[in-house]
């Protein structure tokens, strides 16, 4: 089914300032819908969780129902389901308390900072996925010695921020699984490319942030609930001792987390469908992807055609992320240049730390990021190719 553009664009009201978002890796806008859900929440009435009236019920039930919505989009169960102000906040918190000194951690090179730091600060021994620097893969086959019997968790990314590559973590995961050891799956970036199934990742957790998907600035962390059983993070005496709420720390947002609802209802109704939410997804988010990798070829070929462009990596498998230089230019100046033309692009390392590194461009300012989502047209692309075929 062609994807409905135009209809998906007007329930975006910033898409109307005219500029090209091409910078949805770094967060997304977001739709009427999410931005009523969290208006309606504050106008009606909510409490803290817990009380015995009428306001204080309905934030329980939205939190319920965000879990429920989140379980839906990622393939997993709503009961292990663990809400939180971001993916950085919640992974800190859950490394902490599955990993420490006498383990080992394997942590990868494509990762976002927010997949590694956590990990290598917890004391355990680190060990290292490397990335081929040119063509921007994640080599499955040295997991199987960076992986033994001492393993905790294989910490991996579903896809970079800033190349798009998309490793295999299926067969991470299993020689992961293999060993006895847990995965750790990074889906921030991947979430919004496209339709996803945790199980089938092989993740035994699996992370997803909000602002990447039109929704508010929330954080996920999904697991099996009976897996979360099994670990008990830092946690305040009398907080809850359930899972998955004592992963949870102090009060939640609860307005936003009616937000987060709204924006996988969204996600689920971007294309006319029907049959559960969890189906409604998949064929909405498989369409999205469709839309964004047809607009991509065009970006991609595009930059690969100008002369005075550098584009990095060429994965067999990515989301459309472009990763750029352009001669004569910091990254900083082309992103200025091209905001003078209403295109808003990123600039930098992305917090991918370690890829910058591994690229050799992490010191001299990284690259330029055009990252596409469902809501990015062809005028989008076209706009930016002119801006910078201008550069030469
Ligand atoms: C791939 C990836 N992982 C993790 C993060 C961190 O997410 P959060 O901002 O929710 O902490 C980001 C943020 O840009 C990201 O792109």
């Amino acid at each position: 089914m062609p994807f409905p553009i135009k209809t998906v664009r007007a329930t975006y009201p910033a898409l109307a300032d005219g500029y090209a978002y091409l910078d949805g890796a770094a967060g997304t806008q977001t739709p009427h819908s999410v931005i009523d859900a969290i208006s309606t929440a504050y106008r009606t009435g909510i409490g803290n969780s817990g009380g015995a009236f009428p306001a204080s019920h309905r934030s329980d039930a939205i939190v319920a129902a965000c879990r429920a919505a989140v379980a839906d989009l990622v393939g997993g169960h709503p009961d292990g389901v663990v809400l939180g102000p971001n993916m950085t906040t919640l992974t800190y918190r859950l490394a902490r308390a599955i990993a420490g000194p006498g383990d080992e951690v394997v942590v990868s090179r494509l990762d976002h900072d927010a997949n590694v730091r956590p990990w290598t600060q917890t004391g355990a021994t680190v060990r290292w996925a490397e990335v081929d620097p040119v063509t921007g893969e994640l080599p499955v086959e040295q997991y199987e010695s960076l992986i033994g019997e001492r393993t905790k968790v294989v910490a991996v990314t579903a896809a970079s921020n800033i190349l798009g590559t998309r490793p295999d973590v299926p067969a991470i995961a299993e020689l992961a699984h293999r060993a006895g050891a847990l995965t750790y799956v990074d889906g921030v970036h991947a979430t919004p490319h496209g339709p996803v199934d945790m199980r089938e990742l092989g993740a035994d957790f699996y992370t997803t942030s909000a602002y990447k998907w039109s929704g508010p600035h929330i954080g996920a962390v999904v697991a099996d609930p009976a897996l979360l059983e099994t670990i008990r993070p830092d946690k305040l005496t009398p907080s809850p001792d359930t899972v998955p709420e004592r992963f949870e720390t102090g009060t939640a947002a609860f307005a936003d987390l009616d937000g987060v609802t709204a924006a996988v209802d969204h996600l689920a109704s971007m294309v006319p469908g029907t049959g559960s939410r969890r189906e409604r997804l998949l064929a909405s988010m498989t369409a999205a992807e469709e839309h964004e990798l047809a607009l991509f070829q065009v970006l991609i070929e595009g930059l690969e055609t100008m002369p005075h462009v550098t584009v990095y990596g060429k994965p067999a498998r990515r989301t459309a992320t472009a990763y750029f230089t352009v001669a004569g230019h910091t990254p900083r100046q082309v992103a200025k240049r091209l905001a003078r033309l209403g295109v808003n692009v990123w600039n930098g390392h992305n917090y991918a730390w370690e890829l910058t590194g591994a690229l050799g461009i992490r010191e001299s300012g990284g690259a330029v990021r055009a990252s596409l989502v469902h809501y990015n047209d062809r005028s989008d692309v076209d706009r930016l190719l002119e801006g910078v075929a201008r550069m030469e």
